[in-house]
């Protein structure tokens, strides 16, 4: 063992038992606690058999299911929680406000990484509350997003929320050009040089969301309304779910309908913000 802090984690799920393990590694002594006995014990780490004994460590480290795993653990005696289950931003500001009324120090993080990942540079967390990274540099790259509770647990939903749409889209566009008869081996590498010229196009579209500035010359909402009526009869037509096409669908007409017709693709946004 190190002179390091002493660090316990609570759940040696896929991502707990990554997140012990690279404790080890980086010289931490470290007490781990499981619900179930089925888990390995990480090599180097010290099994404890409740939540409470694991409360002796400098900090503690929960990465559970979610929160409502997480809550009937918790404990006044912890002295410095580092949160990495996710979780909304109100259960990450309820946590918070425990941790306050409890004279806890408390770091909500989230992983931005699969298990795998951890111990790497290109694993990151974001993590809100205490500046105090305290071990979150073991697991990866700590990015402190902010003080207010809850920001942390909002960029994880909002860059899930990215990545869910890509994975949507490209499964849609995936089973499309199966039926066409094209295999994922073929249509793949295309989409991703494609996702790349997307991605290139997002700091624009930033701007002028900030500025609420829609004109363009490069392409209107109503030309994509017509692309995603396309988009949806296409996969009708090889009787595949239309499901996700037909709700981008109406989320455009929406915006052609309240005016946006000949505005960028950005002016969406103001559907979605109602
Ligand atoms: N895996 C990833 O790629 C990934 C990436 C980023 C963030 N995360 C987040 O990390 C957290 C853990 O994910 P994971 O992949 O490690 O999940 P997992 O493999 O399913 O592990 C879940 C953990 O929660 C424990 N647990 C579940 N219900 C419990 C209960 N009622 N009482 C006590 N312990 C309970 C499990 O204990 P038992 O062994 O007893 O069931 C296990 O330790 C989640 O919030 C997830 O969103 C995961």
């Amino acid at each position: 063992m190190g002179t390091k802090k002493s660090v316990s984690v609570l759940g040696l799920g896929r991502m707990g038992s990554a997140l012990a393990n690279a404790l080890v590694g980086e010289g931490y002594e470290v007490l781990v606690w499981n619900r179930s006995a089925d888990k390995a014990t990480p090599v180097g780490a010290k099994r404890v058999g409740t939540p409470e004994e694991a409360f002796a460590a400098e900090v503690v480290v929960a990465c559970l299911t979610n929160y409502d795993v997480l809550r009937p653990l918790l404990g006044n005696e912890i002295r410095t929680l580092v949160n990495l289950t996710s979780g909304t931003p109100q259960e990450a500001r309820e946590t918070a406000r425990w941790a306050r009324e409890h004279g806890v120090e408390y770091v909500d993080g989230v992983i931005m990484a699969v298990p795998q990942q951890i111990g790497t540079p290109g694993a990151r967390v974001l993590f809100d509350g205490s500046e105090n990274h305290h071990v979150l540099g073991a697991f990866g790259e700590p990015v402190y997003v902010g003080a207010e509770a809850g920001l942390a647990a909002t960029y994880d939903l909002a860059l899930l929320g990215v990545m869910w749409s890509v994975f949507g889209g490209y499964l849609q566009a995936t089973a499309l050009m199966e039926a066409a008869g094209v295999s994922p081996e073929r249509f793949t590498p295309l989409v991703g040089d494609w996702l790349a010229e997307v991605g290139a196009m997002l700091p624009e579209m930033g701007q002028e969301v900030r500025r609420n500035d829609y004109e363009t010359d490069v392409s209107a909402v109503d030309i994509n309304v017509a692309g995603l009526r396309m988009l949806t009869e296409a996969s009708r037509e090889q009787g595949l779910d239309t499901a996700l096409p037909q709700a981008l669908h109406g989320l455009f007409l929406r915006a052609q309908q309240a005016g946006h017709g000949q505005h960028s693709v950005a002016s969406v946004i103001e559907v979605i913000r109602k």
